[in-house]
């Protein structure tokens, strides 16, 4: 198994401090489509098992992906507030009291898959995709 491996996937922080920064930004060329167009092709829709998450990068961050027993799918940032872990795509999903929710797998938070509010504090959130499916492939709306 890589679990070791995953975890040193994402470092936390940036550890060179001194970035060279262009002295003079051109706004002229975003770092992103704009909004609404930048749509990433994760992977087939028969390769997402219901109750189960994948992970996929899109526009660079790390994105889970889930589909619920009853077909539904949602993507959520993969990193959990509440540890710092890229794991939620690692999560239960599962279904409290009629909202469709993901278990952090590590300290067991549950986050709603449609808003990623977190059930157990509401001023923790975790940033939600639109997801589509387009001639089978599953596709994420860029951040
Ligand atoms: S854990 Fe980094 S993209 Fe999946």
């Amino acid at each position: 198994m890589t679990a070791q491996a995953d975890a040193r996937h994402h470092p936390s922080g940036s550890t060179d401090g001194a970035e060279a920064k262009d002295p003079h930004p051109t706004p002229a060329t975003p770092a992103h489509p704009p909004s609404g167009t930048g749509w990433t092709a994760v992977c087939p829709l028969e390769k997402l098992q219901p109750e189960r998450g994948v992970c996929a990068l899109v526009e660079g961050e790390p994105v889970a992906l889930f589909r619920t027993r009853d077909d539904r799918l949602f993507a959520l940032h993969n990193v959990d507030p509440f540890s710092a872990a890229s794991v939620l795509s690692r999560g239960i999903v599962g279904d409290l009291g009629g909202t469709p929710v993901v278990a952090s797998p590590l300290y067991k938070q549950h986050f709603a898959l449609e808003s990623g509010v977190a059930l157990e504090d509401s001023d923790v959130v975790v940033a939600t995709y639109p997801v589509r499916v387009v001639n089978g492939t599953v596709e994420v709306g860029g951040p």
